[in-house]
């Protein structure tokens, strides 16, 4: 069965879809996802070029913004999460700041669960005031301190759930509710659950992020991360900002600076 033929997929088991989602065959009718390392990619006429970069035509250009293994992982991702789309990023880190960032500006205000991963955390006390935004953390497990935080227009809510290394466990449900009225989107760091265990969109989340250093690659090999959510949001918010900042996954994680092409990182003794 052709895996560009997603008629059927509906049907299949979650399982199953995890094994067929995304994979775009080549010509060559490979079993396994093909390896596209490749920075570029080439056009059959200038006319096609010249399309490609107005965006009257869909081609890969370049792969800082769009590599067709990168885009078939963001597809799995997508189906697994039962999210319109997909943006993987260079680490998970990569996809909390760009989730965050994209969105707010001067002036605008984040609200916070002060139980994040430690980075997190320092995006929002440190990073976020630098630019204008001012932040407010709370008691996750206290609704009370979110409605209070949240009685105010607000840009965006951060919150991890099971936070990680606390396990403090949030009602994502009832944040998002308050989240919504003030005006705010709702970014749920889901690392610790995972997709399989937790779907935040349906709780009421509006975006996930995950680092695929955790359950997503699950066995230590792999940097990456991933933000997940609506397909506007993705497009129109999230992406120019990953795509102009630089904020890609890699085709592949191997490094190449070795004469025996040995794993990143890229060091060897003679
Ligand atoms: C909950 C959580 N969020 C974000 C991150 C950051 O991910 P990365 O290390 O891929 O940047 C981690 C990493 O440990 C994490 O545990």
């Amino acid at each position: 069965m052709s895996n560009s033929d997603t008629s059927s997929q509906s049907t299949w088991r979650p399982a199953t879809r995890q094994l067929h989602a995304g994979l775009e065959r080549t010509a060559y009718g490979e079993t396994s996802e093909p390896v596209f390392l490749t920075s570029g990619f080439v056009y059959d006429s200038a006319e096609q070029a010249a399309q490609t970069f107005t965006g009257e035509v869909t081609h890969y250009q370049y792969s800082r913004f769009g590599n067709p293994t990168v885009a078939a992982l963001e597809r799995r991702l997508a189906d697994l999460e039962g999210a319109e789309a997909c943006v993987a990023t260079s680490t998970g880190m990569g996809a909390v700041s760009s989730a965050l960032l994209s969105h707010v500006k001067a002036g605008d205000r984040v609200v916070a669960s002060s139980a994040l991963f430690g980075s997190c955390h320092w995006i929002v006390a440190n990073l976020l005031p630098r630019y204008g935004v001012t932040t407010v953390f709370v008691d996750g497990t206290n609704m009370d301190e979110w409605a209070e935080a949240l009685s105010e227009p607000t840009a965006a809510v951060l919150l991890e759930s099971p936070s990680n290394p606390m396990l403090e466990i949030l009602d994502i449900a009832a944040i998002s509710a308050l989240a919504h009225k003030a005006g705010a989107i709702v970014v749920v760091d889901n690392v610790f659950a995972s997709p399989v265990y937790q779907k935040p969109l349906e709780l009421g989340a509006d975006v996930v992020v995950y680092s695929c250093t955790k359950h997503i690659d699950g066995q230590g090999r792999v940097l990456g991360g991933a933000v997940l959510g609506r397909a506007q949001w993705i497009t129109e918010t999230l992406q120019p900002f990953t795509r102009n900042t630089g904020n890609a996954f890699r085709p592949s994680m191997r490094g190449s600076c070795s004469k025996d092409l040995k794993p990143s990182p890229c060091v060897w003794t003679p």
